[in-house]
């Protein structure tokens, strides 16, 4: 598989090997890479292209996509930034490995910048699987997400995600128009297998 630096994000791309599998861009948690979520990618979409980036922020040398202040205070500015930055790499990536729109598969800080590019330039993605996620701007912009598929997972006794945020998020998207299905798992904000198979579900559904 190759890894390139010629985009604007370091990235991996795993070809699709099946024609008419949606696309899978895979955003990884604090302190993850690349390499990250390539398993988790091949078992929740096998035949389907991968496009995994390093987020550029560092936080104590650990990768990131976007800066924040402290545990679950986002620096707003920065994610309004990299959200766009985000966007206009997927454009890129579309034209160079000629894509369709990807399906977004975020775990933790992946998700909340998934979040935030649906909220800020949700052309850029056809659809959101966010496992753990929070919502990444107090006060979006308005936005038309009529239709578009968003899975949230989240786990009851997670110590980073509240319980009421991860709703919250649930309501905005909603609100938003997205067809949103959350699922609230009896685990903390580490990946568990039923993760996995739900995401794989849904995936398969679309
Ligand atoms: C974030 O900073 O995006 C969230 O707190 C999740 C995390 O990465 O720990």
């Amino acid at each position: 598989m190759a890894t390139t630096t010629e985009l604007s994000f370091i990235h991996r791309i795993k070809p699709a090997t099946e024609p008419g599998k949606p696309p899978i861009l895979l955003l990884h948690g604090t302190g993850g890479n690349e390499d990250d979520l390539l398993s988790l990618g091949g078992m929740i979409a096998p035949g389907s292209a991968l496009l995994s980036p390093r987020g550029k922020v560092l936080e104590g040398g650990m990768p990131r996509f976007f800066r924040r202040l402290r545990e679950g205070i986002f620096d707003e500015e920065d994610v309004r930034r990299r959200a766009q930055e985000l966007a206009d790499f997927i454009a890129q990536a579309r034209e160079s490995y000629n894509l369709a729109a990807p399906i977004a598969v975020g775990f933790s800080n992946g998700a909340n910048i998934a979040a935030a590019v649906l909220q800020l330039r949700p052309e850029a993605l056809a659809g959101a699987a966010l496992l753990r996620a929070m919502v990444p701007l107090q006060d979006p912009p308005a936005v038309d997400l009529t239709g578009k598929p968003v899975l949230i997972v989240s786990g009851a006794s997670d110590p980073i995600v509240p319980a009421e945020n991860a709703k919250r998020l649930t309501s905005l998207l909603t609100g938003a128009g997205a067809v949103v299905q959350h699922h609230v798992l009896p685990t903390g904000h580490g990946l568990s297998q039923t993760d996995v198979a739900l995401t794989k579900a849904w995936i398969d559904q679309l």
